[in-house]
């Protein structure tokens, strides 16, 4: 072989060699991807460690109930709601707070908030729901 046959053939090898690389790192790409898709989301994961307190702080309780839960111009203090409800009442209340506006604590509420709503929170997960009342139970 002359001089610049050699210089092609070696150029030649080191193409075919970098295409083999390319295609042998995107195989494991796609590997490895495929076993993100298997596990679990974190949301998920997440969603099991938080605390019922987290919870209350995340979605955002205490906007109107204030940040120690003892009340603003919004709504009223949540410190003793114990007295009043059980762990299924306060979650069935949360999911439907209008279902529950007769007695007489609500009837002065009305008057108290007359432009605050206590939102429904049937968008989050009845077990997070249930953590969040055990932590008022607690208050
Ligand atoms: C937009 C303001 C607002 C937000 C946000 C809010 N609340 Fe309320 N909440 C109220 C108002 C106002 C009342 C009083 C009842 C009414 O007027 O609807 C109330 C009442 C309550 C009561 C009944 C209190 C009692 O004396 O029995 C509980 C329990 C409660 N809220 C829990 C929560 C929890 C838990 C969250 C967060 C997941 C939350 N609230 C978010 C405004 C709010």
């Amino acid at each position: 072989m002359t001089k610049p046959q050699i210089w092609v053939a070696a150029f030649l090898v080191l193409f075919i060699l970098l295409f083999l690389l390319q295609r042998a790192t995107k195989q494991e790409e796609l590997q490895d991807s495929k076993i993100g898709m298997n596990t679990v989301p974190q949301s998920n994961i997440s969603s099991e460690n938080i605390s019922g307190k987290d919870l209350v702080a995340r979605v955002g309780c205490y906007n109107c109930h204030g940040s120690n839960l003892t009340g603003t111009v919004k709504g009223p203090s949540l410190i003793g709601v114990k007295e009043f409800w059980t762990r299924d009442q306060l979650i069935n209340y949360l999911r439907n707070p209008n279902s529950f506006m007769s007695s007489d604590r609500f009837k002065d509420y009305k008057e108290k908030y007359p432009n605050v709503m206590m939102p429904s929170y049937n968008n989050i997960d009845v077990k997070d729901l249930g953590k969040i009342a055990e932590y008022l139970l607690t208050l």
